[in-house]
């Protein structure tokens, strides 16, 4: 009788692991890995996936929060990002995506709203700025290309398929827009030209400043996104 009960147990439970599963419903994998599933795939996971996944600890990632940032920019330009929120990841929309031997190619482009608090000094182009008040930067088309190369790590026996590391880059395809207040602290009017300068120079802007503030939120995304690789387990991820 303890046999047979300790078989039924043993079959429960052998059932029970080999059907839990720990990726959302929604994540199907592609069989083959076809160009063409993978796209359509993702393009239908970001909406949902952006909500993060509690159940994982995978935080929401469209907004993007973060508290506390500071990036210190060539020249000694430093800038700080208080109750930071980046949204518009929901709507990015994919344009290619391939897999192949441990090595993916994403190429995505959306429209990124930067909100929160901030205090930005130093010498920025020709104007020196010492601000302290609400910002919110628009950019407009960020073509983004990323190449993520994997690697198999076992854990409990269980193999992950998890982010080796990632070369991501970004182009601006339509522009980046400035709204930002107190830029020149209690000279409101001061503050207004040099907005509208910065704005007019975006792309100088961009050239020299872009590179650090982007690379900032891609390890902050990351930071979130990473987890999903090292939770799922690959053959619930990868044909
Ligand atoms: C970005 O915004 C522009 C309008 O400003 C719109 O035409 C375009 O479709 C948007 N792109 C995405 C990826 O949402």
């Amino acid at each position: 009788m303890a046999k047979v009960l300790l078989l039924v147990a043993l079959v429960v439970f052998y059932v029970n692991g080999s059907y839990a599963k720990v990726a959302p419903d929604y994540i199907v994998p592609c069989k083959g890995h076809t160009p063409e599933c993978l796209k359509k795939t993702i393009q239908e996971v970001i909406p949902l996936f952006v909500k993060g996944v509690p159940s994982l600890d995978i935080d929401v990632i469209d907004p993007l929060k973060h508290d506390y940032v500071a990036v210190e920019l060539p020249g000694g330009f430093k800038v700080e990002l208080f109750d930071g929120t980046v949204t518009g990841f929901r709507k990015c929309i994919v344009d290619s995506v391939s897999y192949n031997d441990g090595e993916a190619n994403l190429d995505f482009h959306c429209n990124v709203t930067i909100k929160g608090k901030y205090k930005a000094k130093g010498q920025i182009l020709v104007v020196a700025i010492n601000g302290d008040g609400d910002a919110k930067i628009r950019i407009g088309g960020a073509a983004i290309t990323s190449k993520i190369k994997f690697h198999d790590v076992e854990r409990d026996g269980v193999i992950y398929h998890e982010v080796k590391s990632y070369d991501i880059k970004y182009k601006i395809e339509d522009k980046v827009t400035f709204a930002l207040t107190n830029l020149f602290q209690g000279n409101p009017e001061l503050s207004q030209t040099v907005l509208q300068f910065l704005n007019e120079n975006w792309k100088q802007l961009v050239d020299e400043f872009g590179k650090p503030i982007f690379d900032k939120i891609v390890e902050i995304a990351y930071s979130k996104i990473g987890k999903f690789f090292e939770k799922i387990p690959k053959s619930e991820l990868f044909d």
